[in-house]
């Protein structure tokens, strides 16, 4: 079995499984928005990478159709069992699941159609190792999809200094683990440099209403991180505690208008000839 916690900082935060489908719910008409124009052909063979419990399994099985194919992968077999468990509940046939590293996943060389990756980039960092699996596992002509957040838009207005503090201090948790919570922007070039060709974008951020579960995301990132920020001496345990409290109050608080972060979404065909 492979370690599922091993490098990625969210591992240990309360209710992953829950809050995971809840994100995958929540970015549905977007996946879906974005899917329509890569348009996806029933009988294709795609990978969502790093899948966790839900991913954009759901919707790459509806498009690949009975005659197509879908791969779930995760590091972590709890995810894997839980999306099998999400998708077979929705009657979901053509889908199978690896327990895999997004590094090393073992699968056979260029035999995906399309390969998917959502919110990797941004926690585990490591572009380029990243991309070349990616690229990898795409046939020639296939196409390499990336879904990465960018916390730039993730505002209050009016500004709320313990929502800007803890927002900042999950970034540093994310930079000291690797990974860059401002990955989103970068994603266009990282295609690019990697040698996709006709790279596509889409950016989305989400206004965030009373009651919305991303208004809660700081504090749930904050205490999912909270033993790493600890060890590294980020902020005493009563400030952090007191920020905590005060995004509490900004969150419950209907007055105060609130943003998502962005979600920047790329995609690029892998060449069909090598380049020399
Ligand atoms: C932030 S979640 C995103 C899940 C899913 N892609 C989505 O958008 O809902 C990151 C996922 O990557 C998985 N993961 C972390 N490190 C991994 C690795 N090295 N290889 C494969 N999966 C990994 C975690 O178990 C988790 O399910």
């Amino acid at each position: 079995m492979l370690d599922g916690t091993s490098g990625y900082l969210l591992a240990q935060g309360p209710n992953e499984v829950e809050r995971l489908q809840k994100w995958g719910r929540i970015w549905e008409p977007e996946a879906e928005a974005m899917l329509d124009q890569i348009a996806i052909q029933p009988g294709w063979r795609c990978l969502d990478l790093g899948c966790g419990p839900m991913g954009i399994l759901g919707a790459l099985s509806r498009r690949v159709g009975p005659t197509g194919r879908v791969v779930g992968a995760d590091i972590n077999p709890q995810q894997l069992d839980a999306a099998r468990e999400l998708t077979q509940g929705e009657g979901l046939t053509n889908i199978e699941f690896v327990e895999a590293d997004a590094f090393h996943t073992g699968l056979p060389r260029e035999s995906f159609d399309l390969v998917h990756v959502r919110f990797m980039f941004s926690p585990l960092g490591k572009d380029q190792a990243l991309m070349q699996e990616l690229l990898a596992l795409t046939r020639p002509g296939g196409v390499v999809v990336t879904q990465e957040a960018d916390d730039c838009s993730y505002i209050c207005d009016p500004p709320q200094e313990a929502w800007e503090r803890l927002k900042a201090l999950t970034a540093d948790a994310f930079e000291r683990a690797g990974g860059d919570a401002k990955a989103g922007r970068r994603m266009y070039g990282v295609l690019r440099h990697a040698g996709l060709e006709d790279v596509q974008s889409r950016a989305v951020a989400l206004a965030l209403p009373p009651g919305h579960p991303y208004r809660r995301w700081p504090i749930e990132s904050t205490m999912a991180t909270r033993p790493k920020t600890r060890a590294w001496g980020l902020m005493s345990d009563p400030e952090w505690q007191q920020m905590v409290a005060e995004c509490e109050r900004i969150a419950d608080d209907p007055e105060i208008f609130l943003i998502s972060f962005m979600v920047n979404q790329n995609w690029g065909r892998k060449p069909v000839q090598k380049r020399t």
